[in-house]
């Protein structure tokens, strides 16, 4: 099992020898390694068995390293990361040399992102290196929003998670591409679509929902527990059923025992409804029901990046 604490100093020194160490941001924990050597990054890969066509998101301490690793910033992207990070918002750049082509998946593009935790904050500013850093769960499974999940199903394969508590947004970040001339949103996160149009005016969506080789992080089926998971309402001769529970977003189904739902925000907050959502889908998961039928959140803000997710999970 992995050791969990919050010693910076301790996961700079692993992450300095090679090594791996799950990270806490403020969207959902990371699986970290020295994002300039390809002999560390292969090891995320192996650990949550990602195919290797899935680029990686690299984590940099200030919009100031950019230009490190981006051969072109444009001027609609730097007002956009001034205005958003630290913060759940990536970008994708054109790259430079120095990026490893494991990390871009051979592509001639980076994802560039400075997550806002300061553990992980002051962890980058002590490194002389980026952090490529996946989600850190298997690949396809629900993103970790604790420290415990990463330790429940990675522990055996890392040495160190920086354990920075309950992340605060609680879904991956939303990624913006500035590849080509027009930017346009390739997923859908935890930085709504209105907050980014405020910035930019109106901005395409490119979010494939079939196998997409140059975002798999939009495959069809992806961020999935285990469970069979559907999105609908119980049927009535379903209402007795011990093996289904709810997945509700403000108030609990009448016909239907609490013990076997839970509610993702009582006040009917987006925002809460975001953090609790993945912890949520794990915990339902971890108490082996056979289905858990999903109500979907109203579609908009955050709502649509959650309703994406409950969509995703449920293929
Ligand atoms: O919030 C987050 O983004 C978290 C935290 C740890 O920062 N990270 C995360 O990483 O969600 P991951 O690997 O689970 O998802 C990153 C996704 C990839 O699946 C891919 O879709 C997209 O980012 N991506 C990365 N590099 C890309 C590139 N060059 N072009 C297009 N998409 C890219
Ligand atoms: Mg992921």
């Amino acid at each position: 099992m992995a050791e969990i604490g919050v010693d910076v100093g301790k996961a700079a020194d692993i992450l300095n020898s090679g090594d791996l160490v799950a990270i806490p941001t403020e969207t959902v924990y990371g699986l970290a390694a020295n994002a300039l050597l390809p002999n560390s990054v292969v090891r995320i890969f192996e650990a949550k068995k990602r195919p290797f066509f899935d680029p990686l998101i690299v984590h940099i301490s200030s919009i100031h390293e950019v230009e490190k690793y981006a051969s072109h910033f444009p001027k609609a992207a730097i007002d956009l990361c001034n205005k958003f990070w630290p913060g759940p918002l990536t970008v994708i750049l054109p790259k430079k040399d120095l990026v490893p082509d494991l990390v871009t998946a051979g592509q001639k593009t980076v994802a560039l992102r400075v997550p806002q935790h300061p553990l992980t904050l002051e962890l980058l500013k002590r490194l002389e290196f980026p952090l490529a850093a996946p989600s850190a769960n298997p690949f396809g499974y629900v993103s970790p929003t604790l420290a415990s999940h990463v330790q429940a199903q990675l522990g055996n394969k890392i040495a160190y998670i920086l354990d920075g508590g309950p992340s605060k947004v609680g879904l991956e970040s939303t990624i913006v591409s500035f590849a080509d001339g027009t930017p346009k949103i390739l997923r859908l996160g935890g930085l709504s679509v209105l907050d980014i149009e405020a910035e930019t005016g109106h901005l395409d969506q490119d979010i494939i929902q079939n196998s997409n080789p140059i975002a798999p992080g939009q495959l069809d089926k992806h961020y999935a527990p285990h469970c069979s998971f559907e999105i609908r309402e119980p049927t009535a001769d379903e209402f007795q059923k011990k093996s289904i529970a709810l997945l509700r977003f403000q108030s609990y189904h009448a016909h239907f025992p609490k013990d076997q739902q839970l509610i993702l925000s009582e006040t009917g907050s987006l925002a809460e409804a975001a953090r609790h959502l993945f912890d949520m889908m794990r915990r339902l998961d971890d108490l082996k029901f056979q289905l858990v039928l999903a109500e979907k959140v109203p579609n908009e803000g955050l709502g649509l990046a959650i309703n994406d997710r409950l969509k995703r999970a449920s293929r």
